[in-house]
């Protein structure tokens, strides 16, 4: 009969060991979520640089790889979660920046908002290790969507900024900070600036080449904004008044549209006057293309969404956006000031809130 030495037992004693504590490891600690699992084997700096850069790093010549690991700041750091998709989250870099910098602390992003942002916009935010986020204790603040005295008054060295605020209250003060910030990477600006020059030499021939970036948000918000917010999105006839309004400021404008609903915006956008080009490339997988063509425009029509907040704001053109999109006693408006949302210099034109009232009807 094989009898085990004591070489035999003490191996087998350690392995069961190794892989216990493994086992354990990955029950308590969400170890791939976390990548603590790689911190074993490098250093922070390939962890931050390497494994969560890498997916949104893009790899065109031109365009910035770094991925600057956030200091030891003895004045303290602050964070956001992120959360949201992309317009979103460009809100959340924007006030994270224009807090931090008003608190005196250093502004470090989570490596998810990296990965969303860094493949379109040549940020320069710091990343977060997942090791520090861990070792910290933060202050969590949960953020209301203006700016109010109280986010200038945090004394906390260490804060995580929690919600989804996309105000110009929070940040147009640092308005050309945020602009360079938000500064598309070349391969995409040449791509825009290329599609538009085409339209110069094809449809667009003698026309003055002002373009009007439209933005029509469709998807789940066509669910969510009647069910949930007692709102509208966008109709038919909101996209002719501002268009018409366009027709009527600017010579000749030229209408470049993007949804993530291209199909319904073929159908009901009025194309009789020959100056509408349909250009979504779908928003939803990567918003880098449609989103660079919109800031590429001279100015922009919103509906509703961050997506075409950001859109208008970069462009820095003529903004038409859609007013007064909820009924009155909806809960939105108790999350959402349009004062503090639209730029006063920006043309609102009041949704038809119809739909919602003949729906709520007897
Ligand atoms: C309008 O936008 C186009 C494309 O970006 C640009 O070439 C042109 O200079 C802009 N026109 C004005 C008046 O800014
Ligand atoms: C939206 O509603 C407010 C409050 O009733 C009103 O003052 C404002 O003029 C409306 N905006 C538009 C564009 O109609």
């Amino acid at each position: 009969m094989w009898s085990p030495s004591r070489r035999h037992l003490c191996l087998a004693f350690l392995l069961a060991c190794a892989l216990s504590a493994i086992f354990l490891l990955h029950i308590h600690h969400d170890l791939f979520h976390k990548g603590l699992h790689l911190s074993f084997l490098c250093p922070d700096r390939c962890l931050v640089s390497s494994i969560f850069c890498l997916p949104g790093t893009p790899l065109t010549p031109g365009a910035s790889r770094s991925c600057p690991r956030c200091p030891a700041s003895p004045a303290g750091t602050w964070t956001i979660y992120s959360d949201g998709r992309f317009g979103n989250q460009m809100g959340q870099y924007a006030t994270l920046l224009a807090l931090a910098q008003l608190n005196g602390r250093q502004a470090c992003i989570p490596p998810s908002m990296h990965a969303t942002l860094a493949p379109v916009f040549r940020i320069t935010l710091p990343v977060l290790a997942p090791r520090m986020d861990r070792d910290t204790t933060w202050r969590k603040v949960e953020l209301h969507d203006w700016m109010s005295e109280e986010y200038a008054q945090l004394q906390d060295p260490f804060v995580k900024l929690f919600g989804f605020p996309c105000s110009w209250t929070f940040f147009h003060h640092l308005r050309e900070q945020i602009r360079s910030e938000f500064t598309l990477h070349n391969h995409l600006r040449e791509e825009a600036q290329g599609f538009l020059n085409q339209l110069r030499l094809g449809p667009a021939r003698g026309r003055p080449g002002t373009f009007v970036g439209v933005h029509v948000r469709r998807g789940d918000y066509l669910k969510v904004m009647p069910q949930r917010w007692k709102g509208v999105v966008g109709d038919r006839a909101y996209l002719q008044q501002a268009m018409d309004w366009f027709r009527a400021q600017h010579k000749d404008p030229i209408f470049v549209v993007t949804s993530n609903g291209m199909e319904w915006c073929r159908e009901n956008i009025n194309t009789s006057q020959g100056d509408v080009i349909f250009a979504g490339n779908g928003q939803e997988a990567s918003p880098g293309k449609d989103f660079a063509l919109l800031t590429q425009c001279n100015h922009t029509v919103m509906t509703i969404g961050t997506f075409g907040f950001w859109a208008a704001y970069l462009a820095g053109g003529d903004t038409v956006y859609l007013a007064n999109f909820t009924l009155p006693d909806s809960d939105f408006l108790k999350i959402f000031k349009p004062q503090a949302a639209f730029l006063p210099e920006w043309v609102g034109i009041a949704a038809d809130l119809s739909p919602l009232l003949t729906k709520a009807g007897p």
